[in-house]
């Protein structure tokens, strides 16, 4: 297994420059990375035009959106009803009536009659961690509750869907909330923004960047997404050219509760964080963590300390799942980060490419992106960010 440098790459793999991105910037997903991580896997496949790009971990639809700006085809796959619904309403085609229904939106909006506590008591906003009125300055709440009531009555699923991510997006900013590397934290000294204005902003830049894309032509080409699980994909065999994608790096954050907000006002239901959980990698420390059937490339550490066994298990099935639908003389590319989980380094990258070996991935490289120090007292350890590029 070759590993190489390639530090130019650092900076694609964190979801900073996605930030000044139009579109991308939708909605603020600190584990996504930059569509630059798309066009070099382009690039160094030297398939000069992959057909059809799979991205099974698709998060907010990075792969997905800088595949279509490419006129690729696409298909994206993430455990998270929240995640799927952003990849899709991000990279959907729209026309000038749902830009008209958005602005009639704005308009409406300065109209709307602030609903009573009495009504909005009666309207489940249930999250699994704490009553949502403890994450809001009361205003906030109540104003977020009634646009959302107002955003159900619109009959256009579109104009739905694209209001209902505006409202999602100024959850952060419009909270007490500070999320703290995997826990959600009240922050009664945080100022929060007022959450009718930024959601005001925030719809008018959705329209301006829709009038942008349709102005040059970015249509067509709108991926399949999906609910689903990336260690069992509901895909034809060998159909793929391209994986690019990014899986929950080990023992990092439990998608199911950082987002956890964002997801039970989508989906007002308390039960969907479960289901999400149910469906997602065992990266994280919580869910069932019975070492079942562990890769040999793992090592004794795995029985030791049970989420790095359980982690690579999984992450086993999901590179089978590459591997059967890609095409012969396709690649994958998978971008992961190397742990310290009880002062014990774990090159996930290295395992990784170990085990697509062993699977059937005939060529397996690592491309280190970035190094950095993790401070794991007493000690400090140098650990990497990398592309496990596998060919099939
Ligand atoms: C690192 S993020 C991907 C970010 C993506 N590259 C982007 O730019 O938005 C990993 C994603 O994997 C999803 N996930 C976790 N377990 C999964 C599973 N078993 N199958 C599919 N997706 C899963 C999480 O919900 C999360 O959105």
């Amino acid at each position: 297994m070759r590993i190489s440098n390639n530090f130019e790459l650092g900076k694609l793999m964190t979801f900073e420059l996605s930030k000044e991105i139009p579109i991308h910037n939708w909605f603020w997903y600190k584990e996504g990375y930059a569509p630059g991580i798309v066009d070099y896997a382009i690039h160094d496949s030297q398939m000069s035009a992959p057909k059809t790009i799979l991205d099974p971990f698709c998060g907010v639809g990075t792969t997905l959106l800088a595949a279509k700006s490419k006129k690729i085809d696409s298909i994206g796959i993430d455990a998270s009803s929240l995640a799927s619904f952003i990849s899709r309403t991000k990279t959907n085609d729209y026309a000038p009536e749902h830009l008209q229904l958005l602005e009639a939106f704005l308009t409406k909006m300065s109209n709307l009659r602030e609903l009573g506590d009495d009504v909005l008591r009666k309207v489940p906003w249930e999250f699994e961690l704490f009553d949502p009125r403890a994450a809001f300055p009361r205003r906030n709440y109540n104003d977020l509750l009634t646009l959302r009531l107002a955003i159900e009555q619109e009959t256009d699923d579109s104009v739905r869907d694209l209001l209902l991510l505006a409202l999602l997006s100024v959850i952060p900013q419009s909270s007490i909330i500070l999320k703290d590397g995997g826990v959600l934290k009240i922050d009664r000294s945080k100022r929060a923004m007022p959450a009718k204005e930024i959601f005001r902003r925030k719809l008018k830049n959705m329209i301006k960047d829709l009038k942008e894309n349709s102005a040059s032509g970015v249509v067509g080409h709108c991926p399949q997404v999906f609910v689903g699980d990336a260690r069992a994909l509901d895909l034809m065999t060998e159909t793929i050219d391209l994986v690019v994608t990014s899986p929950p790096y080990l023992n990092n954050i439990d998608y199911s509760k950082i987002y956890g907000l964002e997801l039970s006002l989508l989906s007002m239901s308390k039960s969907e964080a479960e289901q999400v959980r149910m469906r997602a990698l065992r990266s994280f420390i919580g869910k069932k963590m019975k070492v079942d059937g562990m890769p040999p490339e793992v090592g004794e550490i795995g029985f030791r300390i049970p989420i790095i066994g359980t982690y690579f298990r999984d992450m086993e099935a999901a590179m089978y799942e590459m591997h059967r639908t890609l095409v012969h003389g396709g690649t994958a590319y998978v971008v992961v980060s190397n742990s310290v989980i009880h002062q014990t380094h774990v090159l996930v990258d290295e395992v990784l490419g170990e085990i697509g070996e062993r699977i059937g991935f005939s060529d397996c490289e690592i491309i280190v992106g970035a190094e950095r120090i993790a401070d794991v007292k007493p000690q400090k350890v140098k650990t990497r960010e990398s592309i496990v590029k596998l060919r099939k």
